[in-house]
């Protein structure tokens, strides 16, 4: 089992987009852990996008993400990291299919609404940044009819 980081970003949020996203991971059959809306500071969002720091666009993906609201969640599963990525699509909405959520949704790799941790490592330290005060450990009835 998994808990991977997802955060639907400023843009996602401006058009609309947040209950569609987190009904895709919910009726896929994941089980939500946390969910709270944060307009980022630059500090989590400099942390956040280290990897990138030396890239050239890492200035204006702090601007954007540093720009409003974002939804940040926490989604709890069997291979939770991947079959998140599955689910979100390639980073260009233009390049990804149809069926996932940039696919579906996105036409820019700089506007594709959704973040997903790219892996355990990843997911660990973004959790940790993202929700200081921990997730949710519960059990949700309906997990018996998910997995056999
Ligand atoms: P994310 O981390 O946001 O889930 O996206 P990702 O793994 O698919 O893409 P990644 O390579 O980690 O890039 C992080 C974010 O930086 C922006 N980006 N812009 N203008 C560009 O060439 C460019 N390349 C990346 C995107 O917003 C991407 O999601
Ligand atoms: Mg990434």
């Amino acid at each position: 089992m998994q808990t991977t980081y997802i955060m639907v970003k400023p843009d996602g949020v401006q058009r609309g987009l947040v209950g569609e996203i987190i009904q895709r991971f919910e009726r896929k059959g994941l089980k939500l852990v946390g969910l709270k809306q944060i307009i980022p500071g630059e500090k989590i969002a400099r942390e956040h996008y280290a990897v990138h720091s030396e890239r050239p666009f890492f200035p204006g993906l702090i601007k954007f993400i540093t720009s409003g609201p974002v939804v940040c969640m926490a989604w709890h599963g069997k291979d939770a990291i991947s079959v998140a990525r599955n689910l979100i699509g390639p980073t260009n909405g233009r390049e990804a299919l149809p069926g996932t959520i940039r696919g579906d949704f996105g036409m820019d790799i700089g506007y594709n609404m959704i973040h997903g941790s790219d892996a355990q490592e990843t997911a660990e330290f973004e959790l940790g940044l993202w929700f200081p005060e921990g997730i949710n450990d519960w059990k949700q009835d309906s997990q018996s009819w998910v997995y056999e």
